[in-house]
């Protein structure tokens, strides 16, 4: 595993985003998107990048990595708009190329196999970029969550429902439950690039970096990866041995 500690959160964006673009720069056609406050930071430099340095989407296959359950798509929380919001509507990517679980499919159980079905035709993807929850969770893959799971339902911690509160306005208004890929589903990318940025990821780093491999840190599977990188800002580093 590869660790590259940025000086802030601007300039681990910034290099996410220049891992990104040399990834496609090179041939990669398929990418695997998280949500939350760190990779929205790589969104907006990549559509920079695309506005200002002919950083190109054409032709490129997205998958996002999870979603609410209940959540309609347009709704402003759903995992679905803010991927468009803050990425697709930037850039050259093809709609009909941004795949997505549904939260709001009639079964979720079979929506779940579905994009996990999706996601294996595509093959492994090129590149999956993750953040990581202040409990260790990535996607949400959420402690105790297994090493070998792949895409299905999963339920949402309080910890995890009162850290995203702050997208919801309340903790009420947070779901309960989401689809997610797997931590076997996310370990078959061939490049892993984990973001985190900001004090309150130092434990959780620490713990998927130089903590043992255990289902109580869900990151800590990217030590087995083998091409793992992780981009922190020196506050989510200050807990690195
Ligand atoms: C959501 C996802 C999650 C988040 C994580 C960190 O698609 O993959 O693992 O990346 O919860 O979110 P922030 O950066 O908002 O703390």
């Amino acid at each position: 595993m590869e660790v590259l500690i940025r000086p802030d959160a601007d300039d681990a964006a910034r290099t996410v985003a220049g891992i990104v673009h040399q990834a496609l720069a090179e041939g990669v056609r398929t990418l695997g998107l998280a949500t939350g406050s760190a990779p929205v930071g790589v969104y907006r430099e990549l559509a920079r990048r695309h506005r200002h340095e002919g950083l190109g989407f054409a032709g490129v296959d997205a998958f996002l990595l999870d979603e609410y359950v209940g959540l309609p798509p347009a709704h402003p929380q759903s995992l679905a708009e803010v991927i468009r919001r803050e990425l697709a509507e930037h850039v050259d990517l093809d709609p009909a190329r941004l795949h997505l679980p549904s939260g709001t499919a009639p079964d979720l159980f079979a929506e779940a196999r579905r994009f996990e079905r999706c996601l294996t035709e595509a093959g492994p993807l090129g590149l999956q970029i993750l953040g990581i929850g202040v409990n260790g969770h990535i996607g949400f893959n959420e402690p105790g969550s297994s090493l070998a799971s792949r895409t299905r339902l999963k339920t949402l911690t309080d910890d995890t429902r009162r850290d995203n509160a702050r997208f919801f306005g309340s903790i009420d208004d947070v779901p309960r439950h989401v689809i997610t890929q797997g931590l076997a589903t996310i370990g078959e990318a061939s490049h892993l690039v984990l973001i985190a940025t900001g004090p309150h990821k130092a434990r959780a780093v620490a713990a998927a970096v130089e903590g043992p491999l255990t289902a109580t840190c869900p990151a800590s599977v990217l030590q087995l990866h083998p091409h793992a990188t992780v981009v922190v800002d020196e506050l989510a580093a200050s807990r690195l041995e």
